[in-house]
């Protein structure tokens, strides 16, 4: 397969775990210029020392909150300083938080997750769009999430945040008609990552169970259909990729016939 990716410049928000960060190692791989960003800056630069020595290309790493728009908009303004204008950029920052009924869901969980997968992914896209359409070419792939076209018990705020980057990724494609910049979205199901962890508050019982009975996506599989994505040549615009375990049909059909917990056999499927 021919490599475009060689020499791009590429900023990923969320790089410092899972999908995010196994985007870098196969973008780095690939020859590709990269911007790392999220909040953990510790991870950023172990990333950075390790990517870089191996595959020899520029990794820039920034500690940013998407949530934080100002701190979104001085983000873009060093980026301009530096020239470090991306060719891509990946929104992938996001979480789920908590597992709740929705008629007694925690506020601050609630928050989280719009202000995060929602208004983050608005403020990091409505500062570096510009530069692309300035540049006069780009791309911008969106993670979404299967959440994102089903909704599970209890999985309601979540759910909406990934309906929401659907509704955005269309909106933003058809804002940018006329221009060369392209927006796509990647839809993974359940993928082995931190993800349930974050979800159930840190405890690491309850995420590894979720995992149990299935074999999962990993963090690889979902960066392979990003790279898939955005290595497709400038006429082609991949809207969306939905990938899952072959094991999870839709959130409610997975296969956990391996699975000897009776609750995570019968249950849904929370991505
Ligand atoms: N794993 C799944 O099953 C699954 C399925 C479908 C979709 N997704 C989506 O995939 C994306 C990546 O999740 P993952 O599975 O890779 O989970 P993960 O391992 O927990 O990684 C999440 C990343 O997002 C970053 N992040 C969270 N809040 C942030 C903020 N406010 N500002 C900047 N960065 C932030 C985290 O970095 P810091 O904590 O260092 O900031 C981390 O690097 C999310 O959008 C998620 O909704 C995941």
């Amino acid at each position: 397969m021919e490599n475009r990716i060689q020499g791009k410049v590429i900023l990923i928000t969320g790089a410092s775990a899972g999908i995010g960060k196994a985007c870098a190692e196969k973008l780095a791989a690939s020859g590709a210029s990269l911007i790392l960003a999220a909040r953990r800056l510790d991870r950023l630069h172990n990333i950075r020392q390790e990517l870089s020595e191996r595959y020899r290309v520029a990794i820039d790493v920034f500690t940013l909150d998407v949530r934080d728009r100002t701190a979104v908009e001085t983000f873009s303004r060093q980026l301009k300083d530096q020239d470090l204008i991306p060719d891509i950029l990946i929104n992938n920052a996001g979480l789920a938080s908590g597992l709740d009924p929705l008629q007694s869901g925690n506020f601050e969980d609630w928050d989280r997750m719009i202000d995060t997968n929602i208004k983050g992914l608005l403020n990091v896209s409505r500062f570096i769009i510009p530069m692309m359409v300035e540049a006069g070419h780009g791309h911008v792939v969106n993670v979404g999430s299967l959440a994102g076209y089903q909704v599970y018990p209890k999985g309601n705020v979540y759910n909406a945040t990934k309906f929401a980057v659907r509704a955005l990724s269309e909106g933003m494609n058809i804002d940018l008609a006329g221009t060369a910049i392209r927006v796509s979205m990647v839809c993974p199901g359940a993928a082995n990552t931190e993800f349930s962890e974050v979800r159930f508050h840190g405890d690491r019982e309850a995420a590894k169970k979720f995992y149990e009975g299935f074999t999962p996506l990993s963090a690889e599989d979902v960066a392979e259909a990003i790279f898939f994505i955005i290595n497709a040549p400038a006429h082609v615009n991949i809207q969306n990729i939905l990938l899952t375990p072959t094991a999870q049909r839709n959130v409610y059909c997975v296969d956990r016939t391996t699975n000897t917990n009776p609750h995570a056999r019968h249950g849904h499927n929370e991505v």
